[in-house]
């Protein structure tokens, strides 16, 4: 019997609303949310070695070594919640190297979105985003504002996430994001990142729903 469990990867630049979307993708279709970044993070947070050298590379706005990254994701797709339930793989490829090692991994997505926000947007999200470290959920001073004046106080915000580092981030981002297109073109959906939080994702939950009910066909039918 063919496996339903979706496998769906989601790219866009730094601030295009990955987690956001991740979110609400996670909670409707109970995928398993892989967020490179936060792996990274949650390394960095243990003080490990490979923390601390990764903090060195994100603090720059580059790309991570593969051999620090690579394996970290590899290891969560192998875990059996993500075959069981399907996964959503968040900042990860962001290099045809890393692309081609999951493929040797034997790890191929069903869909490829690719998230589309305007230059200028981006800034402003970045420098208005904050997090909250005791529930993970993502906020923006301006756009999604926390709800009590205790989520208010407790809030923080990411290193790397100044206007300067930005540009960096988003110069890593140009330099790697056609290569790794160039290998999933025909899976490849664009989605308007640039309107609400909402109306992105309607976009996205109709290319999974139609998704899910192909694979659903399709299994039925063996
Ligand atoms: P990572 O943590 O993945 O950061 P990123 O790609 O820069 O993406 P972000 O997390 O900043 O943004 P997002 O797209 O999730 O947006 P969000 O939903 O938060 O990577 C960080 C670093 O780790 C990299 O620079 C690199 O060094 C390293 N790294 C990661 N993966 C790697 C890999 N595979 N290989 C090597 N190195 C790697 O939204 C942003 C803000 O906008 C929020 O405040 C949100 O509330 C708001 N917002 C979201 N949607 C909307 C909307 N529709 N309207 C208005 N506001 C919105």
């Amino acid at each position: 019997v063919t496996n339903e469990a979706l496998n769906v990867m989601i790219s866009g630049a730094p601030a295009s609303g990955k987690g956001t979307q991740c979110e609400l993708i996670a909670n409707k279709y109970g995928l398993v949310h892989i967020a490179a970044g936060d792996l990274l993070r949650a390394e960095i947070a243990t003080g490990s070695q490979n923390g601390k050298l990764a903090k060195q590379y994100m603090e720059k706005g580059q790309l991570v070594p593969d051999e620090i990254v690579v394996m970290m994701v590899r290891d969560r797709l192998l875990k059996p919640d993500s075959k069981e339930n399907g996964w959503l793989l968040d900042g990860y490829p962001r290099s045809l190297s890393q692309a081609t090692a999951l493929k040797g991994f034997g790890f191929e997505p069903h869909t490829f979105l690719l998230l589309e926000v305007d230059e200028d947007v981006l800034v402003e999200r970045v420098v208005g985003r904050r997090l909250d470290p005791v529930t993970g959920k993502i906020y923006h001073l301006k756009y999604f504002p926390p709800e009590t004046e205790e989520i208010a106080a407790r809030l923080t915000q990411r290193f790397d996430d100044t206007e300067e580092k930005v540009k960096l981030r988003l110069s890593t981002h140009h330099q790697n994001v056609e290569s790794v297109l160039s290998l999933y073109k025909d899976i490849t959906v664009k989605i308007n990142g640039n309107v609400s939080k909402e109306e992105v994702f309607a976009q996205i939950d109709s290319v999974l729903t139609s998704l899910a009910e192909q694979r659903k066909a399709a299994s039925g039918s063996v």
